[in-house]
């Protein structure tokens, strides 16, 4: 795709298809986030990517809203070390590192035809514990991977309408030119 038309392609998918994700996509997606910019380089990420679906059902039970996680493909669990990375003014960076990762992802993904969402909404000390992911390490988020199903699910409808989908705020209402 043309990277104009990715941008506008982009959007949350929460119904999946039982399609399996072919690994060259799941690769190339991977490789879109390893080469991602972190702070001082130091790419302080680390993936966890679960496909076994007794653990997949798992992980949905750690969120009261995003029970829908149990009928996806592949959920990406991405982490980062927060000792790998720096803070100043206040910014944790592990954070902005692990989400430019992400974001790339996101924009691969959809690159190839395949669906994502981002997950905030999660038990951090419960998706640690399913997945013996070590005590210094933050989950940043949990990220869905799939084909999107071709008729849209309740929740997916529901979500749509609570969060007014790809509704946006106007450019003059986030610009501020030269001070602000
Ligand atoms: C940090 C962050 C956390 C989010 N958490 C959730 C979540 O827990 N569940 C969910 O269904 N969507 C979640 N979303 C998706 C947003 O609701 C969605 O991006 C927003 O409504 C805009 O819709 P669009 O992505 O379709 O353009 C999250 C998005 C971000 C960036």
């Amino acid at each position: 795709m043309e990277f104009e038309s990715v941008i506008k392609a982009r959007e949350s998918i929460r119904s999946y298809s039982n399609k399996n994700v072919e690994d060259d996509k799941i690769n190339f997606v991977l490789e879109s986030a390893r080469l991602a910019p972190s702070w001082r380089n130091r790419q302080c990420w680390q993936f966890v990517i679960v496909k076994d679906k007794k653990i997949i059902k798992d992980l949905s039970k750690t969120s009261i809203i995003n029970h829908w996680l149990k009928k996806v493909p592949i959920i990406i669990v991405a982490c980062g070390d927060p000792k790998q990375s720096g803070l100043r003014n206040g910014i944790n960076y592990f954070i902005v590192d692990v989400s430019i990762a992400l974001e790339n992802i996101v924009l691969a993904a959809t690159d190839k035809g395949l669906g994502t969402c981002w997950i905030g909404g999660f038990n951090e000390k419960k998706v640690k514990e399913i997945l013996g992911i070590p005590e210094h390490i933050r989950v940043v988020a949990l990220m869905p991977l799939g084909y999107p199903a071709e008729k849209k699910r309740f929740f997916e409808n529901l979500a749509k309408i609570v969060t007014q989908g790809k509704k946006r705020k106007s450019l003059d209402k986030i610009i501020h030119d030269d001070k602000w």
